[in-house]
């Protein structure tokens, strides 16, 4: 009797760490871009090998006009890096072409919904305010 009884309590532990384990996996975006993208992104100008997360917000809100819309593209950009789907096609012959990044897709959603965020207006208005702003931009 003792031993169904401890069997129970075991279960009963078991399944609720499974439980909280479900609730904390909902990935943190910011997290999963300081642990896969910062090595080659930066959030702001200048930039490390690759565009600023600032100046990709900002082209992925010229080109889409939704949140929806923007992160799903580039949730699927991230999969699979695509010359024909890329918003920042510049880059690409700057910088060369992204690698795919093995994340889950809960985890490519949240690192894109974040990036999204950060569109700056500001920085969109800069646009041609002035040569030091425009290389910026154009980084
Ligand atoms: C090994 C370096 C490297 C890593 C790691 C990396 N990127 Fe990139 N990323 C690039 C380069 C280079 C470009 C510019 C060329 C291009 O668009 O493919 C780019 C472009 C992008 C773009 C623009 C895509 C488009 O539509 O043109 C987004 C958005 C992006 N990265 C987000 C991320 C996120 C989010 C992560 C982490 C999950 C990440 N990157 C990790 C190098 C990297």
């Amino acid at each position: 009797m003792k031993k169904v009884l401890y069997f129970c309590i075991l279960t009963a532990v078991v399944s609720g760490l499974a439980l909280s384990e479900g609730i904390a996996q909902t990935p943190d975006g910011e997290e999963v871009f300081n642990k896969n993208c910062s090595v080659c992104h930066s959030v702001n100008p200048p930039p490390k090998s690759a565009p600023p997360v600032v100046r990709l917000a900002n082209l992925y809100h010229l080109k889409f006009s939704t949140k929806e819309e923007g992160v799903a593209n580039m949730a699927a950009f991230l999969k699979k890096p695509d010359h024909n789907k890329a918003a920042a096609v510049q880059a690409i012959s700057r910088y060369g072409l992204m690698p795919a990044i093995p994340l889950s897709d809960e985890e490519l959603n949240a690192v894109a919904e974040w990036v999204w965020d950060q569109y700056d207006p500001a920085m969109r208005r800069g646009r041609g305010a002035g040569g030091g702003m425009r290389q910026q931009i154009n980084q």
